[in-house]
């Protein structure tokens, strides 16, 4: 069990105008650890993932009060944004391709950070699309437009554009909700072998594909941690809390 703290949290507040959305939220996320964040809908789990990486920042009104710290640097502060939004991947529900071709989609980041040798580029973007479980279904064909690719084709493709930029932390929100379930399991085994390489954050409404992958879950409820605690604990008989039971057994959610 990982045990390095990568992200500490400290008392999180969200509001978005005068509406109060996540109440005072505290944890932290271990290194090398898949984190898996379920919850009803409107929770804040997506508005959580956009305070860590400071998307949030981009939607005009919303006030974000406590820290976020990653490997000890408070977020807030830090003077670099993009540097900062390099070392967090995010992957959206549904699949964002650049309208470009699939070698442009995942060269894209590595060349706006100064990269330009051709040899660099081959190798990062051969390696993305390996890690994201890819490559051999594109290889022959880099130079074709990412957007014809099948639904499930073009997650991974933002899974692998998501990887070029070498983040140390990797947020998923939802990643399975267009895919079919061969597919979401080929990617749920791409994340696993990811883990040993980077610290994971899965939010999912899928409450068994967190019990499948993450170490520890978060029951997030109403802008609040009703639990978080081992996979196991949370999936058992007798998690701390009733509401939790309730919620992963389908009772209420
Ligand atoms: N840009 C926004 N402006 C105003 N309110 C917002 C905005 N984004 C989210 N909210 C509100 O914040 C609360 C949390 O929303 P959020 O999208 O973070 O929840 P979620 O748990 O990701 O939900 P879902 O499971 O539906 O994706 C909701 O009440 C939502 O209406
Ligand atoms: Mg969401």
């Amino acid at each position: 069990m990982p045990s390095v703290k990568h992200i500490a949290v400290t008392d999180l507040r969200l509001s978005y105008g005068p509406k109060e959305v996540i109440h005072g939220v505290t944890f932290n996320v271990f290194k090398n650890e898949i984190l898996g964040v379920i919850g009803p809908a409107q929770s804040g789990k997506t508005s959580l993932l956009r305070c860590i990486n400071r998307t949030i920042e981009f939607t005009p009104g919303a006030r974000v009060q406590g820290t976020i710290q990653v490997d000890g640097e408070d977020v807030r502060q830090a003077g670099d944004v993009f540097a900062l939004r390099r070392r967090i991947g995010m992957v959206a529900p549904l699949p964002v391709g650049l309208p470009l071709s699939i070698y442009d989609n995942v060269a894209f980041a590595p060349r706006c950070a100064g990269m330009s040798r051709r040899s660099e580029l081959d190798a990062i973007v051969e390696q993305c699309l390996r890690q994201a479980a890819l490559w051999d279904e594109v290889k022959d064909r880099l130079d074709s437009l990412g957007t014809k690719l099948s639904g499930g084709q073009q997650q991974r493709l933002t899974i692998a554009r998501a990887l070029s930029h070498q983040p140390e932390i990797l947020c998923l929100d939802e990643f399975s909700i267009a895919i079919d379930p061969v597919t979401t399991m080929r990617i749920e085994d791409v994340l696993k072998n990811l883990r040993q390489q980077m610290t994971i954050i899965l939010v999912t409404n899928l409450t068994q594909q967190a019990r499948r992958l993450a170490d520890r879950t978060m029951f997030l409820w109403s802008g609040k941690i009703v639990e978080l605690d081992r996979t196991e604990v949370i999936f058992s008989d007798q998690p701390a809390s009733r509401q939790t039971y309730e919620y992963v057994n389908g009772i209420f959610g």
